[in-house]
């Protein structure tokens, strides 16, 4: 059985108080959420003081980026992934699509990102999916496929145990348009397909696929009824404590 993951990314948003008094927000209203593990992703800035006021809670916390260099170093503005486990992150965003699209970030740098995540013992959460235009030409497979080869090119399959693939059409991205569950299913096998060639059926098999793209308390918990749907990446919704809670509760 997967455990679902539901994650809230936070991106560029709420300063350290604000960030402080979601996180607490949050806390009681999943405090019972034991069917899935919870995961919010602050800004850098705000990461360790709401690690530490989250001690004890149910509530993980992921950095939305890393260096791709492990190493402490020469590296103005990095920082690396052995600094965020050390702020308190058990968990890194890897190669969302905001940063592939306005910061260039390419496979092949996703994959130095992932390894330095791994090798300091973070969880990854690796984000692939393709743009309109690529849907529409027939590409979207062919599109992850690739991203999925290159990201993961050098990896192992014990690698997979501290890999979670976030699937995210680019085009349902703080749109407000959501893939419908099927299209997001048929996503998520194919992604499961292609690391079963590439790793083992085994490892494909325990690996959490989440969904991202306009997730709302409102759709998630029939996207979440779909067999290759293993838990979200929320984006907007996860902002407000509450709307966020009635998506980790997707189940009541
Ligand atoms: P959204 O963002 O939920 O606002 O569409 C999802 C994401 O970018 O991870």
């Amino acid at each position: 059985m997967r455990k679902p993951v539901i994650a809230g990314n936070w991106k560029m948003h709420k300063l350290v108080a604000e960030s402080v008094a979601t996180a607490l927000a949050l806390r009681p209203l999943v405090a019972n959420a034991n069917h899935c593990e919870v995961i919010i992703a602050p800004v850098f800035t705000a990461l360790k003081t709401v690690a530490d006021r989250l001690e004890g809670s149910n509530i993980r916390i992921a950095a939305q980026d890393c260096a791709p260099e492990a190493k402490q170093g020469a590296h103005t503005g990095e920082v690396s992934a052995e600094m965020l486990r050390d702020a308190g992150a058990t968990h890194v965003i890897i190669g969302h699509s905001e940063r592939r699209q306005f910061y260039g970030e390419t496979d092949a740098f996703v994959l130095r990102k992932t390894q330095a995540a791994l090798q300091s013992g973070l969880t990854a959460i690796v984000c692939v999916g393709e743009m309109l235009e690529q849907r529409e030409a027939g590409m979207a497979e062919s599109v992850v496929r690739a991203q999925l080869e290159g990201g993961m090119r050098e990896l192992t399959p014990s690698d997979l145990d501290r890999i979670i693939i976030a699937y995210e059409p680019v085009w349902a991205i703080g749109t407000g348009r959501t893939a419908t569950p099927e299209q997001a299913q048929e996503m998520h096998a194919f992604v499961r397909r292609v690391l079963s060639e590439r790793f083992s059926t085994a490892a494909s098999d325990a690996l959490r696929i989440l969904y991202g793209g306009s997730v709302k308390p409102d759709n998630a918990a029939g996207l979440m009824k779909q067999a290759d749907i293993d838990g979200a990446l929320v984006g907007g919704a996860s902002l407000e404590a509450e709307s966020f809670a009635n998506i980790i509760n997707y189940n009541q």
